[in-house]
């Protein structure tokens, strides 16, 4: 009987509550513990911890957020924040961990995974644990599950939350055009995605925006002639109203941030439109999960107690000793496919510093 615990940490994303339902259902009929850690790696740390039953995750899946709550928890990033979790672990027995979270959340999982040895070590040396528990959790078996409406983990086709918060975007401009069109006006709407432009680039083709602003291809210094290029030759042709949509974290050739108010001006100044910004922040987080944000997070939560569940026998088998290697849970085609994390994080932060490499020169 193994306890296998299961937090969400960050940015919250709809379809997170499925994958959690997904967990404790398929942990509980495989008749192992399930933990419900709270509020992210602050409640690994204090031990804000419940064990799960069948009907604590009952009427979850159609709720967005995250019903066992989540955090960006800086002590998690320190050695001595990590240690704390794994003496809470080893208290409570649980060496099945499965992390549901953006890339820094998975960041901080694998952390925890390569120093999980020596911690143990060092509890037992200090007294802190037995001799027997040291053993018992000489291993962490842990998987990861992409939960972020950003969908910028490089391996996944799809984060859960990123269809969500498209819909949501779709649905916001779909009620912004009209009132734009009644007053001949351009909107600039601002969209999250922190360092990744999917939501923009995406949601811009799906409104039929007339220019997106993401930071994988940043605008060069000729942005404002280009624009109000585009903008007037569109309005020759009769359109009433333009939408034009600016991703989080675009920057100009200088690396300094270009925001709403700065599109605003330009245009204001070189067409004379009126011009009004909708900053759609944390409404792209909210509402309830679209059909596939709840299928995704209920395949990925399954698979990932199959995968924790797997690297246990690996550690039984005749490899015993040998360190397991965490997977995260990526959606490839229609396919559920396991990338060794310690890869994706490395991809994802040399994707990042590449663009920002690019961005700059
Ligand atoms: O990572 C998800 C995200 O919504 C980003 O798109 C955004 O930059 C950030 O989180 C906002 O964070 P917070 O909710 O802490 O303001």
């Amino acid at each position: 009987n193994h306890g296998i615990g299961v937090l969400t940490s960050g940015g919250d994303s709809q379809g997170m509550n499925a994958a959690v339902r997904a967990v404790v259902r398929e942990t509980l009929r495989q008749g192992h513990r399930c933990y419900l850690v709270r509020e992210g790696y602050t409640g690994l740390i204090t031990g804000n911890i419940d064990q799960a039953t069948w009907e604590h995750v009952a009427n979850v899946t159609h709720l967005g957020g995250s019903m066992i709550g989540t955090s960006r928890c800086d002590e998690f990033r320190t050695t001595d924040g990590r240690k704390k979790a794994a003496k809470i672990m080893f208290d409570r027995r649980i060496f099945h961990l499965i992390v549901i979270g953006g890339d820094g959340s998975l960041m901080g999982a694998q952390k925890l995974k390569e120093e999980w040895g020596r911690f143990g070590e060092e509890l037992f040396a200090e007294g802190k644990i037995t001799e027997e528990v040291a053993n018992e959790g000489r291993e962490l078996h842990l998987a990861g599950i992409v939960g972020s409406i950003d969908n910028d983990c490089i391996e996944s086709d799809k984060s859960i939350g990123s269809d969500t918060a498209l819909h949501r975007i779709c649905e916001a401009i779909d009620g912004l055009v009209m009132t734009a069109q009644s007053h001949q006006r351009v909107f600039v709407v601002e969209v999250m995605g922190r360092h990744c432009g999917y939501l923009a680039l995406t949601a811009a083709i799906a409104v039929e925006a007339d220019y997106v602003f993401y930071p994988e291809i940043p605008p060069d210094d000729k942005w404002p002639e280009q624009l109000c290029h585009q903008l007037e030759s569109v309005r020759k042709y009769g359109k009433r109203q333009n939408v034009i949509i600016l991703g989080e974290g675009v920057t100009n050739s200088k690396g300094m941030k270009i925001g709403g108010k700065q599109v605003k001006e330009e245009i204001e100044t070189r067409l004379g439109l009126e011009v009004r910004i909708a900053t759609l922040g944390h409404l792209q987080r909210g509402g309830a999960p679209t059909f596939l944000d709840r299928l995704l997070g209920l395949r990925m939560g399954h698979e990932a107690v199959l995968e924790v569940l797997k690297t246990t026998e690996d550690v039984g088998s005749p490899i015993a000793g040998q360190k397991t290697v965490a997977q995260v849970m990526c959606l490839r085609g229609h396919n559920i496919e396991r990338n060794e994390l310690s890869r994706v994080i490395r991809q994802t932060e040399t994707a990042n510093e590449e663009m920002q490499q690019r961005n700059y020169d």
